[in-house]
């Protein structure tokens, strides 16, 4: 791996001058914020030398795929009820029940996968009572919301359906009739039942979980006694759909601990006929501390250097249990599944905690971005990941109240990070330099490239920098380009946030940049996701 994202040296120091010059086409707010260098010699002092960038495109990566820009969508909170379900007699415009405003935004991400119904939720759900005309409400659950509706709203948005079995109070046979309700040809009882229920023609389950964090919420389960669970329902829970593979997900670490991936790992490699799983699944949540206890909004540069700190260190999370899934898998047939990951944040003041609310600021964006860079590094082993969650709960893309709707910073990354799913990763080599605030020292600046199937090269960089903006120069050997363009995404403050009166205090900005000499060359704002495609 040539891209690095923790520096040797220092190069470049914080909070000195800026050399560069500024866009007239940029907007008031905006040229605060942002200043782009079009393939402008930057005479700059010491402080302000461009990162020197390297693109390597002789040597191309793995492919990224599309499912690590992955969603979770849990009952919990409102990310269910409120955020996608309003019911049919809603006034909230809907279709089926199912918001009409986050359809028409979710299908902009070109979400590859969504994740349901859990989380911890998952180990305890019963399916039977989410489907047919007569709901069957738990406590706190009226499962209005339920298989129906879920594989709905996934085909409103065009996403494939990641289902988490319920490994942790139910029985293999639960989840196998669950499987047979959604798959199974109508002239099967349940596969019949679906049709009475409005849907005759099989779903399609594209990927299956068995259980969730099985060694805590999902059944406190030592890893040896996970496994022999897992192997019965890998084998038990039969996908009938043949137009639709289904790859199946097991429970991998808790937090750093080597102990089910290994037992995992160890049966996969001795795994006879009659079970598999082609993915391992890992969480990782940044938090700047456990308990979740830093400020969604109204925090200081502290405190966002404290959270990026965490979310680089999914890198160090990913190479250690990589390195052990490697001894048993090392064909990389087992994927690493990061199907939760994001900003874990003290809740929302005069929210019930449970449910998990948090706003979401530029400093999400910059934690975004470095975070599917960290996955994009790894895509040879990381071929799927799940951000926590979809919406309205921690890092989401979206949040609602009542018939009101706002994208969030990290809604924007997403979509400017659409070029990359499925593209194949082009190696950059660079100093990243270092960023230190409040004690805290950090690389730089993160970037990644990759090549999409039309051929086209595109680049992402972040100046992780809170204070100073950034110049890139990214020499350009081999590949033909005369100039670049796409968006930057940037802030008045890290901590600025778009709410439902201000929506678009954090929106992308179109950019584009000159390449002269084999040279591209750019200046982005300080805490800023810019992404290119090279033309
Ligand atoms: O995403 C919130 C919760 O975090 C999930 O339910 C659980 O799997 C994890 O601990």
């Amino acid at each position: 791996m040539i891209s690095r994202l923790w520096p040797r040296t220092p190069c470049i120091s914080p909070s000195d001058g800026q050399a560069v010059r500024r866009s007239s086409f940029l907007t008031r707010a905006a040229r605060g914020a942002l200043l782009l260098c079009i393939a402008t010699p930057v005479t700059a002092h010491a402080a302000d030398a461009p990162v020197q960038v390297t693109l390597d495109a002789s040597r191309p990566g793995a492919v990224i795929d599309r499912n690590i820009f992955g969603q979770f969508a849990e009952h919990l909170g409102s990310g269910i009820y409120g955020g996608i379900w309003v019911g049919k007699d809603s006034t909230i415009p809907n279709t089926r029940g199912i918001r009409k405003d986050v359809v028409e935004a979710l299908k902009a991400l070109k979400v590859p996968n969504v994740r349901w119904p859990g989380g911890c939720f998952a180990d305890q759900y019963d399916w039977r009572r989410g489907i047919g005309p007569e709901r069957k409400p738990a406590v706190g659950e009226p499962n209005s919301f339920g298989t129906d509706e879920f594989m709905d709203f996934a085909q409103q948005i065009g996403t494939e359906a990641y289902i988490s079995v319920n490994l942790g109070s139910g029985t293999a046979q639960d989840a196998a009739e669950w499987l047979e309700y959604m798959t199974a040809p109508t002239d099967d009882f349940l596969g019949a039942e679906r049709a009475r229920n409005g849907h005759a023609a099989p779903y399609k389950v594209a990927i299956l979980g068995l259980g969730n964090e099985s060694w805590d919420c999902g059944g406190a389960m030592s890893a040896d006694f996970y496994v022999n669970e897992m192997k019965r329902f890998s084998h038990f829970v039969t996908n009938y759909n043949s137009a639709q593979p289904m790859k199946r997900v097991a429970v991998g670490p808790s937090g750093t601990a080597p102990t089910y991936t290994d037992a995992v790992m160890a049966a996969w490699k001795g795994r006879s006929y009659s079970w598999d799983i082609q993915g391992l699944s890992l969480h990782f949540y940044a938090t700047g501390g456990w308990p979740p206890h830093l400020p969604s909004t109204g925090f200081d540069e502290k405190d966002y250097a404290a959270l990026v700190k965490d979310a680089i260190a999914m890198d160090g999370m990913i190479k250690t249990q990589s390195a052990i899934i490697d001894k048993y898998d090392p064909e990389k047939k087992v994927a690493l599944v990061v199907d939760e990951w994001g900003a874990w944040l003290a809740p929302t003041p005069g929210s019930n905690p449970g449910g998990l609310a948090q706003q979401n600021s530029q400093r999400d964006a910059v934690l975004a971005a470095l975070s599917i860079n960290v996955f994009a590094r790894h895509a040879d082993r990381v071929r799927m990941a799940n951000i926590a969650q979809m919406i309205n709960v921690l890092q989401a893309m979206i949040l609602t109240d009542k018939n009101r709707m706002v994208l969030t910073p990290t809604y924007h990354v997403f979509h400017m990070y659409v070029p990359f799913q499925d593209a194949t990763f082009v190696p950059l080599s660079f100093d990243a330099g270092t960023y230190t605030a409040s004690g805290i020292t950090l690389p730089r600046v993160d970037a990644i490239a990759a090549r999409d199937k039309a051929g086209k090269i595109w680049i992402a960089v972040t100046n992780i920098d809170a204070k100073s903006p950034a110049t890139f120069s990214v020499s350009l050997a081999g590949v033909k380009a005369t100039k670049a363009s796409g968006q930057t995404l940037s802030a008045p403050k890290v901590d600025s946030v778009n709410s439902f009166d201000a929506p678009d205090i954090v929106a992308p900005k179109a950019v584009s940049a000159k390449a002269a000499g084999g040279k591209l060359t750019i200046t982005v704002a300080p805490a800023s996701v810019t992404v290119l495609g090279l033309e």
